[in-house]
This record gives C-alpha cells, structure tokens and sequence, in this order.
C-alpha cells in the first residue's frame, strides 16, 4: 500500500508498505526516514528529537545532500545543499508485487533554487522498498553550461551499540579524515572509539557493517567516495536534534560523490548515484 500521509503538526510523507518491508519518505527532501523488514527491527537510525519541521533537515534514515557535500564556500548557503530542505513532488508509486513496491519524487530548479544556485536542474529519487532498499537519485542538467555537483545518500544506520560494530570493505583505501585535513591509507576493518569525520576515496566494492546481531551490506554505483562518521560524545553535544548519548546507536555511511569524486555534468548529462542496503 502506498499512502499520503500527515504527521498531526501537518509535516507530509509518503508511507509504503508490503509484505516483505515499509518505509517512510518525507514531501520534504524526498527525505527516507523509516525503512524496515518485515518482523524486523527498523535498518535506519532516526533521532529520537529530530524536529519534522519545514526548513530543518530530519535528523536521522536518508537526508539528500544535493548539490553540495559539507560546507559551501558561500557560508550563507546551507551545509549539504538545499534538496534535504526543499519541498520535492511526489511523481509516481508503483506496487510491482506483493513484496516490491517503488515511489519516484522530483525536484526541479525553480526560483528559490535559482537564487542558491544559478543553473537549471531535475533531481529524481527513486527508491526500491523490497527486503532490499534500493536508491538511486538521478541529475540531470537542463542548462546550457556545465555544472559540477557532490552529493550523498547520507545514510544514518540504526545499531546496537557503536562499540559493538565494524565496517568491513574500506581496508587499503586511501582517505581524507576531515577532522585533521590529512590524507591516510585505511588500515584493516573500522572501529569506533573516538569521533570519525572521514571521506573514503576509491571505493568500489561492497562495504558491509557488522553488529552483534546482524550485517548490512551496502553496494554503491555511480560512486567512489563513502564518508563515514560517529559525532561521538562532545560534537553529539553540539549537534541539533539529538540527544547526549544518541552517538552510542548511529553511524552514518554515506554513498557519495565527495572530495576529489565530484562529477562533472555537460548540457544535457545525467549522473545517477546508487545505494542499495541489504
Ligand atoms: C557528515 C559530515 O556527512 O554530516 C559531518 O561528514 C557532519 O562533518 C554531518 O557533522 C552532519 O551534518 P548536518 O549538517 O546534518 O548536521
């Protein structure tokens, strides 16, 4: 079933179930914020005080960032672009059979966009709801120049406890941790202790999370970066829309187009980023 849906303050989504899986995808950001499988506990972390307000990203499952990653030289503008903040249209929802069903939003570039970024654009995300969540959000460039875009599927994972985790898959890849601006060479699996801020370069191969009692698997198209990131105690502190200890039970693992990986899209290109999480 695939239903229009409005939280009691009026905030909008789309709900999605079938027999093998159900998600929630926000009007706002085509923002995913609930996936789960049936008879299972939800994939993705979503803050137990993230704000659903207009204007403010959700804090937690899938927020877009489009047409930037991070900061924009333009400190003005907002972190990880505006597509997380922008109000997307609902294009289509299929159900393709009893445990597949798939819904398509769209951003196009309209005035508000213009103003924070001058070219003309469609976004699509498309997105798979099966015992596999698959998705894939597409640019095209409409204008008459080129344009360059990073991006992410800044995907927030729901786990046990961050001490109990690993990251399999980033072994030798080479990296930029964002917390000192130095460049390293990634030395077997990924453990947490301590605040990690990095972008994975080269990455082609699946990525799998290991928790005590379950793994993920993460296969990435259209991508070579993967940042990964744990705010830990004293940034969680600071972060808006999530409590002292949310860090213990979220880390993100973002398929991206981020750092050297920015693409570059002549007149009439599309470049499409996939992330499928199973
Ligand atoms: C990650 C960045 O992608 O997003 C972090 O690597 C950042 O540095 C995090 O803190 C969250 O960003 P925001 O804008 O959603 O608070």
């Amino acid at each position: 079933m695939i239903t229009h849906k409005k939280l009691p303050n009026g905030f909008e989504y789309i709900e999605v179930k079938n027999r093998a899986a159900e998600a929630k995808i926000a009007m706002q950001g085509a923002h995913l914020f609930h996936y789960a499988r049936a008879d299972e506990e939800p994939l993705l972390w979503l803050s137990e005080v993230s704000d659903f307000k207009l204007g403010k990203a959700i804090r937690g499952g899938v927020p877009l960032c489009w047409p930037w990653f991070g900061f924009n030289e333009d400190k003005s503008l907002p972190q990880h672009g505006f597509a997380r903040i922008s109000m997307w249209e609902f294009v289509c929802g299929k159900e393709i059979d009893e445990k597949t069903s798939s819904v398509t939003f769209r951003l196009s570039c309209n005035a508000e966009t213009l103003k924070m970024w001058s070219y003309r654009f469609e976004l699509k995300l498309h997105v798979v709801i099966s015992d596999k969540l698959v998705m894939e959000l597409k640019t095209t460039n409409i204008d008459d120049r080129e344009f360059k875009i990073t991006q992410a599927l800044h995907t927030y994972f729901k786990v046990s406890h961050i001490s109990h985790v690993n990251i399999e898959g980033l072994d030798k890849k080479p990296y930029l941790d964002a917390l000192t601006y130095k460049n390293e060479l990634q030395k077997g699996d990924i453990t947490f202790n301590e605040e990690v801020d990095r972008v994975y370069q080269e990455v082609d191969g699946e990525i799998v999370l290991r928790d005590k009692n379950r793994e993920i698997h993460i296969k990435n198209q259209g991508s070579s970066s993967v940042v990964v990131w744990n705010p830990w105690i004293e940034k969680t502190k600071r972060m808006s829309a999530m409590n002292e200890d949310a860090y213990e039970q979220m880390l993100c693992i973002e398929s991206a187009n981020a750092f050297d990986d920015v693409r570059v899209l002549e007149s009439g290109d599309s470049h499409t980023l996939v992330a499928a999480v199973f």
